[in-house]
């Protein structure tokens, strides 16, 4: 298997020199083998909370995923231009997926004008994707105090040194920066957090689960809230919990 990667990244290489074209395509690893489909009868839970768990619970036994709480967190502009970047989910609940940002930058901005946002963790040790979409609130202000409270002093520094998004001239400068906040606020013995900072709560309306399969049919079960009048028929639509339906989506 390395060979083979270490072949196909050679000719990947050849062929970027001669075509300025990177094909990636062929490093793909083995999914999970048909024996091993994620089948209704394998849902943990009958609501997408539970289910998560079920989820986050084994790929963190897996211990292959430096970070299994890092979601990719798209936004869309006031222009209808959509962007995207990784966050950290620090916590999950009933009530949504919470994580932590500065409310100037340019994803706080577009969630200022635009709540609608989608969310997506891939785990490739589990062969697992989940993909989340709903609206974003701010958390109250006392939770970020908490949350802000918490961190490492370093960190802490850091987000007072930096005004997320905006350029800036050097490293250097931020650096400098946070050294001086870090001496003051040792000396002051408090860090107060800063108004800009804090955490948002994605409360979910859909909640996707994908399980690759090496046969390319790979699994999809999406749970969401039902329609107006929307009634499961216990074929296509199935009756959850919690207020929630589930349906199983083609790959
Ligand atoms: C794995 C990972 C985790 C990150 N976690 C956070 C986070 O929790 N909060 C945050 O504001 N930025 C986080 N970042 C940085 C963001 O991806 C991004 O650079 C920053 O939030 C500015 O995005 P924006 O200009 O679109 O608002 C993380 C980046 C990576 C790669």
């Amino acid at each position: 298997m390395k060979f083979r990667r270490q072949y196909l990244y050679f000719v990947t290489q050849n062929r970027y020199q001669s075509k300025m074209e990177v094909s990636i395509s062929g490093l793909r690893k083995q999914c999970k083998n048909k024996d091993e489909a994620f089948l209704e009868k394998d849902l943990a839970s009958k609501e997408p909370i539970g289910q998560f768990k079920a989820w986050y619970d084994e790929v963190c036994a897996a211990k292959q995923v430096l970070f299994p709480g890092a979601m990719c967190l798209a936004t869309v502009s006031r222009e209808g231009f959509p962007s995207a970047r990784y966050v950290i989910c620090t916590s999950f609940s009933k009530d949504g997926f919470k994580f932590f940002t500065d409310y100037s930058s340019r994803k706080s901005k577009e969630m200022d004008t635009n709540p609608n946002v989608a969310a997506t963790f891939y785990w490739a040790a589990c062969d697992r994707s989940i993909r989340i979409e709903g609206h974003a609130e701010k958390l109250p202000d006392e939770e970020s105090t908490e949350a802000f409270k918490s961190r490492p002093l370093d960190v802490q520094a850091a987000v007072w040194a930096s005004s997320q998004s905006i350029p800036i001239e050097s490293k250097s400068l931020l650096g400098e920066r946070q050294n001086e906040l870090r001496e003051k606020f040792l000396a002051e013995k408090e860090v107060p957090k800063p108004n800009y900072w804090g955490g948002y709560i994605i409360r979910p309306s859909a909640v996707e689960f994908w399980q690759a399969q090496s046969n390319r049919l790979s699994d999809r079960i999406r749970f969401r809230r039902p329609e107006h009048g929307e009634i499961p028929d216990g074929k296509l639509l199935h009756a959850g919990e919690d207020g929630w339906v589930y349906e199983r989506l083609s790959p």
